[in-house]
């Protein structure tokens, strides 16, 4: 497990509720019930796929993946770089379309442009004008599409498009803002050559040989069939839902706007989650803490299966905006459960 090469994880866009900082605990906590030897026979699902860290490192670590999610931003990323165990841009790709793509458009362009500093904007502008002429161009495309959200994300502070104070930055308008987000913005202008071939490198850094497909939809389908192992990393209640912070990118991505997920409500349909789960061996549900502590969970998930290992992480969420007291308190919880009779 500790095999796992941090490069895998280089291509993935940095979206909010990823696992990486957490992934090696996650698969220490399966390998006590199901041992690293077996996991080349086994099959993981992966039905909250996000950004994908939890499958590039299932996939990494020998497993058959299975893994889905409903956004396209995420769907993006499971075919180019989880479902995809070879295909790799070429970097010359982004640069021939920056190039080629000068001339003016009379087509509606992306609110998030508008969000954006002029060199960046550029580049996101080129970018969206390839990815809509590509619409059917398969790897290529999906492939260029993270390299476009990858830079385009670092436009923002905390990788969200969101920001309230990015309109004000593009007016000039630097009095409304504290000098470490202006240092942000300003840090992360320019799109060179040199930064494209760089983050083509990063892309292709987790396009690797294994085994796994990707399915966009939803996590009652996926799990469905049969599985060995299922991580469950659903939106935590109480946050910021994704489709809000992602709105700009998913209007990019020509996602059209969603109703916001049950999982970020107040009555997140855990149990109907975990009661679909009652045919696979293991289970490992991560949960966040604004809402329910660690027993709460541990409870809820002892309704439906036996609960082999609870574990209390400390997370600094949004730490640099998060008040004193949150970065002091917050936490994540990881259960892992087995669906064998409950003692
Ligand atoms: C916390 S993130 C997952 C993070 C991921 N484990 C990682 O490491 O990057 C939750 C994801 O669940 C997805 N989602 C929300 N509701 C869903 C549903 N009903 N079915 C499938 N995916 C869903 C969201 O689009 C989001 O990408």
């Amino acid at each position: 497990m500790t095999g796992i090469a941090t490069s895998v994880f280089d291509g993935l866009p940095p979206y909010p509720g990823g696992k990486r900082r957490l992934i090696r605990l996650i698969l220490a906590l399966i390998n006590d019930a199901l041992p690293h030897e077996c996991w080349r026979d086994a099959t993981f699902v992966d039905p909250f796929f996000g950004g994908g860290a939890v499958s590039i490192a299932a996939k990494a670590a020998g497993f058959q993946v299975r893994a889905g999610d409903i956004a396209e931003r995420s769907a993006i990323v499971g075919r180019g770089l989880v479902a995809n165990s070879r295909h790799r841009l070429d970097p010359r790709h982004p640069l021939r379309f920056l190039e080629s793509a000068k001339t003016d458009h009379l087509v509606a362009e992306p609110a998030i442009l508008r969000q954006l500093l002029g060199p960046r904007r550029a580049f996101a502008r080129a970018a969206w004008l390839a990815l809509s002429d590509q619409r059917d161009a398969g790897l290529d495309r999906d492939l260029l599409a993270i390299v476009a959200i990858k830079l385009i994300l670092r436009s923002f502070p905390l990788s969200l498009p969101n920001a309230s104070d990015a309109g004000h930055v593009v007016a000039g308008d630097y009095d409304r803002l504290t000098s470490a987000r202006t240092s942000h913005y300003l840090r992360h202008a320019p799109v060179t050559a040199e930064v494209i071939v760089r983050t083509c490198a990063a892309v292709n850094a987790s396009v690797f040989a294994g085994r796994a497909t990707f399915t966009k939809g939803s996590a009652l389908d996926l799990l469905a069939a049969d599985a060995d192992v299922a991580v469950l990393d659903p939106p935590y209640p109480g946050t910021q839902s994704y489709e809000r912070a992602f709105r700009l990118l998913d209007d990019y991505l020509g996602d059209p706007p969603g109703e916001t997920n049950p999982y970020s409500g107040s009555s997140p349909p855990i149990d109907e989650l975990l009661d679909a789960c009652r045919h696979i061996p293991l289970v490992v549900l991560c949960a966040g803490n604004a809402q329910m502590d660690e027993e709460g969970w541990a409870a809820l998930v002892g309704r439906h299966r036996r609960v082999l290992k609870s574990i209390a992480v400390p997370y600094r969420h949004y730490a640099a905006v998060a008040s004193e007291r949150k970065n002091a308190t917050n936490c994540e919880f990881l259960i892992l459960s087995s669906n064998e009779a409950r003692r």
